[in-house]
């Protein structure tokens, strides 16, 4: 009985560090606001804060997210983060927003954030959007969302947003991360500095290594 309560309880503690650290860390005050020095020779796990004294209503403003981007590029898409690197007065908080426009048939393409759930609502447009679960399943979930529409990309799982229709389509996305970190798939597979081998390319694709030199040599767009 005794035993039994000692691993209900280990199970318990389990649960509530596992729910403790799911996240950004929680502050310990109101804010915290950024410090723009980056020649500080010493890391913290994310930015200094400011002296609160010295905090003013900018620290925690941006603007012009209203304003479409020019999506002239080969995907047809770009992203404008509103993140800690943006509003200083987010670190800390464990959340941001970006916009993202499309060009008719743009692709937001497969990407994943590793340290953020993100949460998306289309407002003008149509956009087929979808994820997929980790191995062994790798599960597709996909939607057609339209103007109002909300869909959720859990944390860490790559996914992708692709406008079908043929107009512009706009998404705004909130991300549970003061900096959320994007991994584009094709970007840091084929297009990393420096190149990974084709040898290893090449097994892991199942594909000749002329497919992987193919792909290394093309140029990966950052959309973000
Ligand atoms: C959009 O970007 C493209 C490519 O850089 C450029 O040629 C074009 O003039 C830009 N359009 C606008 C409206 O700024």
């Amino acid at each position: 009985m005794a035993t039994h309560f000692f691993f209900v309880t280990i199970a318990i503690m389990a649960l509530a560090f596992t729910l403790a650290f799911a996240s950004d860390p929680n502050p310990l005050q109101d804010f915290c606001v950024a410090v723009k020095d980056s020649k500080s020779a010493v890391f913290v796990n994310g930015k200094f804060c400011n002296d609160p004294k010295l905090a003013k209503a900018d620290d925690f403003f941006f603007s012009g997210l209203l304003t479409p981007r020019n999506t002239s590029n080969p995907i047809g898409s770009t992203v404008t983060p509103v993140n800690v690197m943006q509003i200083p007065g987010l670190n800390t908080l464990g959340i941001s927003l970006a916009r993202i426009d499309f060009a008719p048939y743009g692709l937001n393409p497969p990407h994943t954030h590793p340290r953020g759930t993100e949460i998306l609502v289309v407002l003008e447009g149509t956009l087929y959007v979808g994820f997929i679960t980790s191995n062994p399943e790798n599960r597709l979930f996909t939607k057609v969302l339209c103007p109002g529409d909300v869909f959720v990309f859990p944390e860490g799982l790559i996914h992708f947003q692709f406008n079908e229709g043929k107009t512009n389509a706009v998404a705004i996305s909130g991300l549970s991360s003061q900096n959320p970190g994007v991994i584009t798939i094709a970007n840091a597979v084929f297009g990393s500095n420096p190149k990974i081998s084709d040898d290893v390319l090449a097994k892991a694709f199942q594909v000749d290594k002329k497919v992987v030199d193919y792909l290394q040599a093309q140029f990966w767009w950052p959309n973000n």
